[in-house]
């Protein structure tokens, strides 16, 4: 049985999620405070949250294109002592199913193995290469899953 939740996240959530990010992003990879606030309140965006007693474990985040049928995972991330419980691919999924459009689309740190051995695993494939698109100019790849 699973020892986690999956629930929606809303602004009262900013300050976990601020922690989260903090935990498992480097400096240069946080977002600033308006783009973390715009993800949980603005409309027609999936927000999810892997919830343990009251800690936020992990956190999702997904945008619709509806015009172009995309849907973007705009950020993921599982806390450092919860990683490997399958919390990460459970999240991708619900966010997936919310998302509900038949293109999903990520993009990563090219060097970022974990992550894209998680998209791989969850059927992804890359299909394009940001040339130095992070800051520091590390290149992303841009993994798509046809559902
Ligand atoms: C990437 C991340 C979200 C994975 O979270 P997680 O909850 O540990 O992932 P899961 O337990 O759901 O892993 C599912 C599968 O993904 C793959 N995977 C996950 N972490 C991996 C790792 N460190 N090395 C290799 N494969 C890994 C495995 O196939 C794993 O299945 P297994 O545990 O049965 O082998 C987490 O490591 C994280 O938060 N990293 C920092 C933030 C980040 O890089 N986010 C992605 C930005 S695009």
């Amino acid at each position: 049985m699973r020892s986690y939740s999956i629930q929606v996240a809303n602004w009262r959530d900013y300050a976990q999620l601020t922690l989260l990010e903090r935990a498992c992003f480097p400096p240069e990879d946080l977002w600033p405070f308006w783009d973390l606030i715009g993800t949980l309140t603005l409309p027609d965006m999936v927000r999810l949250k892997a919830v343990v007693g009251v800690q936020m474990v992990g956190f999702i985040g997904g945008q619709r294109d509806e015009n172009r049928g995309v849907g973007w995972v705009t950020t993921l991330g599982v806390l450092p002592e919860h990683r490997r419980r399958g919390i990460a691919l459970t999240l991708l999924e619900h966010c997936e199913q919310d998302l509900n459009l038949p293109i999903i689309r990520l993009s990563v740190r090219a060097s970022n193995r974990p992550a894209i051995c998680l998209y791989e695993r969850q059927g992804y494939t890359i299909i394009n290469r940001w040339e130095k698109y992070y800051v520091g100019g590390e290149d992303a790849l841009v993994l798509e899953k046809q559902r």
